[in-house]
């Protein structure tokens, strides 16, 4: 299977501070992988360095084939980006803010109208297309925000910890749209706190301090550690790290 995320040595200093310290990983085709980590683990500065927003202080990533730092633009194209706090306009409509986002990537015409429809069915927003952004739920907020991430139609997505203080039954909502996406062939990268959505993915990397401290499925993952579930897998690898004896 083709890579299509690759990164070697990927590093972020800010002054003193090393938030991404020569990371090498890779994410094939067609897979879901997810980066999780403490706060500050350095989880969101990745992927901004990934989607080309923030230049690496040292080293390289390629994504769909582009050098992000010398292709940012090409790069761009390809993919989708969530941002932790996804820029919804509170004053316009599900509709308008899907219009907006679409005129930003220059989607008009019968294709946007095709698209939004399309979207709007996917995630069950129909009936909230008239609603004010700001008087939607969390769960739906998240909806709306990664139906302006797929306007473009991108070939992989990253999203950055998605489902963040949604209720469980949104969650549910918002992996059913993810593993539809998946079957369409697309790529997703993200971002969880969450450990239950971390074992539902294909690969995950474990980020530490900026390091990447283990990487592989969930299953090797709790087979090394000796543990029954990815939150014992976690709390051992970091304490290994750490040098802190467990009992
Ligand atoms: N623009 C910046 N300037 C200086 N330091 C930064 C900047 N952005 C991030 N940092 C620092 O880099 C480290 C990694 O931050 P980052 O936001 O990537 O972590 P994270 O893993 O996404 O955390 P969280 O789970 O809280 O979202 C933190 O110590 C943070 O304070
Ligand atoms: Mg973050």
């Amino acid at each position: 299977m083709e890579n299509i995320i690759e990164t070697r040595g990927l590093t972020k200093r800010f002054g003193e501070l090393t938030a991404v310290d020569h990371l090498d990983l890779t994410v094939a085709q067609g897979e879901i992988f997810g980066l999780v980590g403490p706060d500050g683990a350095g989880k969101t500065t990745t992927l901004r360095m990934l989607c080309g927003l923030m230049d690496p202080s040292e080293g390289s990533a390629r994504v769909a084939g582009y050098d992000v730092a010398r292709e940012p633009r090409a790069v761009k194209d390809q993919m989708g980006y969530m941002a932790q706090r996804f820029g919804l306009y509170q004053d316009l409509t599900v509709e308008e803010n899907m219009v907006f986002y679409a005129d930003l990537f220059n989607i008009t015409g019968q294709t946007r109208v095709d698209l939004t429809a399309q979207l709007l069915r996917m995630t069950r927003m129909e009936p909230f297309r008239a609603r004010p952004a700001g008087q939607l739920s969390g769960g739906m907020k998240q909806k709306l925000a990664l139906m302006c991430t797929l306007l473009h139609r991108p070939r992989i997505l990253f999203l950055d910890e998605p489902t963040n203080g949604v209720d469980p039954v949104s969650r549910r909502d918002f992996w059913t749209i993810l593993y539809q996406l998946l079957k369409d062939g697309i790529t997703i990268f993200m971002t969880t706190a969450y450990l239950d959505e971390a074992e539902r993915c294909n690969r995950v990397g474990l980020l530490h301090k900026g390091k990447l401290i283990r990487c592989s499925t969930p299953e090797v993952m709790k087979t090394e550690t000796g543990s029954a579930n990815l939150e014992g897998a976690f709390i051992k690898t970091i304490h290994a790290v750490e040098g802190v004896v467990t009992a």
